[in-house]
């Protein structure tokens, strides 16, 4: 599959799956961003743990990547090799509870290493948010096919051979320090939820990238919520339409599908920080 023959208005999960082969870090801007992250739990809106987890399942982009019903797609490139996000409904039911939080979390599977799997927006989370997750997937039934292992085509080869490539787990323990702006206590869970749900594509500091990664157009950096109202900056996250009724491309979709599950509170939260933020820094 070629990804960047698909259209982004057609298929913007696709073309999230498409964006991870380098995380979005700018080296030198993160490196003053050394303080960890508290581990917080997002809003617990159902006392059912499964249904949490289901929840933080879209918040996340797990039905991003694995495609919506978890069972995984074909990432598979001529030069970097072939590569499947996992079909979940089968690693729930090959891995135990603690294998799959580790998998999750750490990037660290049991028998090798994990590609392309973006743990470490993962490694924060709190325990019962991450044990939330491996409860709702370990609801799913066996669905699909279990898909083909992994292969290392010529231009992966060169990365690993050269040193540039990073495997999950080598990733976690990479951006492990590294997080958004420290804007005090009371912006604290809003950072955190920043860093596992807006980093992967807008950088750790949030300072947006123009680096070309698959079919991304280029991100902005997050101060531009500095001239959104609370209302437009909801509407955005609710329905992907940018402040003056604009149509986005992939942030249309990855809002649609991801973001119109934040409750009000987070979304509440994300906003006061954005704006702090700009003011501090325009
Ligand atoms: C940006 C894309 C992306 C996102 C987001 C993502 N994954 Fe993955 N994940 C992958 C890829 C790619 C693999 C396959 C790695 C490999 O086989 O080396 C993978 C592998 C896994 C595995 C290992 C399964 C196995 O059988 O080997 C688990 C478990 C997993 N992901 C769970 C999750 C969960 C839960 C979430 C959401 C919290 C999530 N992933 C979000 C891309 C993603
Ligand atoms: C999968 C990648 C991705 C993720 C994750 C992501 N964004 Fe974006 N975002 C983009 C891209 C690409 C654009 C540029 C607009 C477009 O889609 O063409 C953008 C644009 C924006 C804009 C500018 C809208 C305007 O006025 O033009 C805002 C605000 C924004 N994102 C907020 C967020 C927030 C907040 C999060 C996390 C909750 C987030 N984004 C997560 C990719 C992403």
């Amino acid at each position: 599959m070629n990804k960047s023959m698909l259209g982004v208005m057609l298929l913007p999960i696709l073309v999230v799956a498409g964006l991870v082969r380098t995380p979005v870090a700018d080296a030198e801007a993160v490196a003053e961003q050394t303080s960890a992250i508290e581990p917080f739990r997002f809003n617990v809106i159902s006392t059912n743990p499964v249904e949490h987890g289901e929840r933080l399942s879209a918040v996340l982009g797990c039905i991003g990547c694995h495609t919506p019903d978890l069972t995984g797609e074909d990432w598979s490139d001529p030069e970097l090799g072939v590569l499947w996000t996992a079909n979940l409904t089968h690693s729930a039911a090959a891995f135990s509870r603690h294998e799959l939080a580790v998998m999750i979390s750490e990037g660290k599977r049991p028998d090798r290493a994990l590609m392309d799997m973006p743990s470490y927006l993962f490694s924060e989370l709190h325990p019962e948010d991450l044990a939330a997750l491996v409860d709702y997937l370990k609801t799913l039934p066996v669905d699909g096919a279990q898909h083909p292992e992994p292969t290392i085509g010529p231009a992966l080869a060169e990365d690993i051979a050269s040193g540039e490539f990073k495997d999950s787990a080598q990733w976690v323990a990479e951006m492990k320090d590294q997080a958004p702006p420290d804007l005090g206590p009371d912006h604290a869970f809003a950072r955190f939820i920043l860093r596992a749900t807006c980093a992967e594509c807008h950088g750790m500091n949030l300072q947006g990238s123009t680096e070309q990664l698959t079919d991304a157009p280029p991100r902005p950096s997050l101060r531009i919520v500095g001239a959104y109202s609370a209302e437009e900056f909801s509407t955005l996250m609710k329905t992907g339409k940018a402040k003056g009724g604009r149509d986005l491309n992939l942030m249309g979709g990855v809002s649609r599908w991801r973001y119109s599950r934040f409750t009000e509170q987070e979304v509440k939260a994300i906003y006061d920080y954005l704006v702090e933020m700009a003011r501090q820094a325009p």
